[in-house]
């Protein structure tokens, strides 16, 4: 069965729906940070102090072009997966990219206390949430063949809406 591609920003979800969606259909999943963590046996803040960022892209890229050769599993992308083309079109080879929204407002409240977010390292406000997903916005809109937004909904009531816009509902007993 083809893939399912999970993107957004930090803190909309993508590795409880993750979770969720895999249970529901039996699908095994993909978490890239972890995958990451696990293959540079360093923590995200530690690979982005030690290298920078440009490096954990260079991971990113590497391990999505690696997933393409599974079938059947779910991946839970980074926020920041998207931003590169090239890695778009990789996602699109063998999945089904689903984009998962939060207001910022809510993915602050989400996130507020997490530390291992480098990115937001010293500016874990609303302002500098809103700012950073306009700047990604359309990036992540062009890669999104479904749209989930999560704004005060339950787990299961956004899965439930990805099953019925991926038409993967006759799959679910
Ligand atoms: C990033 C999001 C993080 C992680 C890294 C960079 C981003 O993943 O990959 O800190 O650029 O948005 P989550 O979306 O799982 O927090």
């Amino acid at each position: 069965m083809e893939n399912i591609v999970l993107i957004g920003f930090m803190g909309t979800g993508k590795s409880t729906v993750a979770k969720t969606l895999g249970k529901m259909f039996q699908m095994k999943i993909v978490e890239m940070d972890q995958e990451i963590v696990s293959q540079e046996d360093m923590t995200i803040p530690e690979i982005f102090s030690k290298h920078g960022e440009e490096y954990f892209r260079n991971c990113e890229t590497r391990l999505l072009m690696d997933l393409q050769k599974k079938e059947n599993v779910i991946i839970s992308c980074g926020g920041g997966t998207p931003l590169r083309e090239c890695n778009v079109i990789e996602m699109k080879k063998n999945g089904k990219v689903i984009l998962l929204t939060a207001k910022p407002e809510t993915i602050w409240a989400r996130i507020k206390d997490n530390t291992d977010r480098p990115l937001l390292k010293g500016n874990m406000n609303v302002e500098y949430i809103k700012a950073m997903m306009e700047q990604r916005r359309e990036k992540y809109f062009a890669a999104a063949d479904v749209i989930v937004e999560t704004d005060g909904k339950k787990i299961k009531e956004i899965c439930q809406e990805i099953i019925e816009k991926t038409g993967k509902g006759e799959l679910y007993v």
